[in-house]
């Protein structure tokens, strides 16, 4: 048999007849108690619900089993755990490894709850957070203490789109800390462009919500660990009551069968929108991975096989409080929205004391205002002419 290619395995992936009973897509079997026959069948479910036996609604069903089984191939995995958020999908995989006392590393350019998370969370807990504002990663192993059980890491990193040197740091911390648990926030691959597991890292996070999902309607985390790590992650999780419900499930596991020709639109949308804005006198830098001018762009080419839609830019020019509402007010494709990974074209931007503040340790190097841009399916063209309509209103 030949190897399946991603396109394939997405069509393929949790799709058992077990699954879906006859039709296309899976069941959606919606369930707080799964009744029991006999003494013997109560057994056997209680005996099994870790691995697939309908026991509880709060370990899953059909539904969930079969996206389960769908993330554990896709990220090449032992396992998945599933979670009402990407937020939850990150602070109970952290929380699933640490006790009192324990010390973890952390990405200074993390998704900024998951600094929040550190900082208001895990501090009260007594485990303390060190940052790390490298990715080149050899520096990362004079930060590795003995204490350290967790390291946390987001390529690209949120809104600034630094990409890490991956492999490098997890040999700089395996060399330092074998058993320490490695984790990265996997969320603008899709799980699929950067195959996370297969580079030494432990656990691969998503936000689901964003291109699992693809239409901004659902929220859902997804957390694929290897061997080492899945009996732990799964154990702490559930008993953290960590589950979501039997539609969400069903949602993301219909998003996978649409996954690849979306992110490939994506790409092609946002490759060719990056390449304009890079010629544009008004933008200082692209920072998009699949860019030279991208911090990390040598790590995307070496690690990744593609990019999606999400992407920032730095004006040469710090707007004034005016400039930026006349900006972002008035564009017809682009939406202000938080999230993304949609079908849909959003814009936010950030002036560089707001990323600074909420960038304490990797801190920015730059003065303009940034502007993050998610493409979406639209019209490339009528998203460019949108673009353009924006710098004219600019110099008006
Ligand atoms: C990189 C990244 N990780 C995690 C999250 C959190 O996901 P959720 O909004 O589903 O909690 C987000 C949300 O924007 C994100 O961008």
């Amino acid at each position: 048999m030949t190897t399946k290619k991603i396109e394939t395995t997405l069509i393929s992936a949790g799709r058992a007849k077990k699954f879906t009973q006859g039709s296309v897509n899976s069941v959606i079997q919606r369930a707080s108690s799964l009744v029991f026959d006999t003494v013997a069948d109560k057994k056997r479910a209680a005996a099994g619900r870790a691995s697939g036996e309908l026991f509880y609604g709060r370990r899953g069903t059909l539904t969930h089993f079969s996206l389960q089984e769908a993330m554990t191939e896709l990220e090449g995995g032992a396992g998945c755990a599933l979670y009402p958020c990407g937020a939850a999908a990150v602070a109970n995989a952290i929380l699933a490894f640490v006790a009192a006392g324990d010390n973890i590393l952390m990405s200074g350019s993390v998704y900024e709850p998951t600094q929040d998370f550190c900082t208001k969370i895990l501090s009260k807990m007594n485990v303390s957070t060190s940052w790390f504002d490298h990715s080149s990663g050899a520096e990362i192993a004079d930060l590795v203490q003995p204490n350290t059980k967790v390291v946390f890491l987001e390529s690209p990193a949120s809104i600034t789109m630094e990409v890490q040197d991956v492999p490098a740091i997890v040999a700089a911390v395996r060399s330092k800390a074998p058993d320490a648990v490695i984790m990265l926030d996997n969320t603008w691959g899709a799980g699929i462009l950067f195959r996370a597991l297969d580079f030494g890292v432990d656990i691969s996070i998503q936000a689901g919500t964003k291109y699992l999902i693809g239409h901004s309607d659902a929220m859902i985390g997804t957390a694929v660990a290897n061997e080492r790590c899945w009996a732990q992650l799964r154990e702490n999780s559930y008993l953290m009551g960590q589950m979501v419900d039997a539609d969400t499930a069903y949602m993301a596991s219909r998003g996978l069968r649409t996954l690849a020709v979306r992110l490939r639109q994506h790409e092609e949308s946002g490759l060719r929108i990056a390449s304009w804005l890079a010629e544009r006198e008004e933008v200082a830098v692209v920072n998009h991975p699949a860019l030279p001018q991208c911090k990390g762009h040598q790590f995307w080419q070496r690690d990744f096989s593609g990019s999606s839609g999400l992407f920032s830019f730095v004006l040469k020019e710090k707007l004034t409080a005016q400039q930026l509402a006349d900006y972002l007010d008035h564009f017809e494709h682009f939406s202000m929205a938080y999230s993304w990974g949609g079908y849909e074209s959003l814009i936010l931007a950030n002036q560089p004391e707001e990323l600074a503040e909420i960038r304490p340790v990797a801190g920015v190097d730059f003065s303009g205002t940034l502007v993050r841009v998610h493409i979406g399916l639209e019209n490339v063209d009528d998203l460019i002419d949108d673009l353009a309509a924006g710098f004219a209103r600019l110099t008006q």
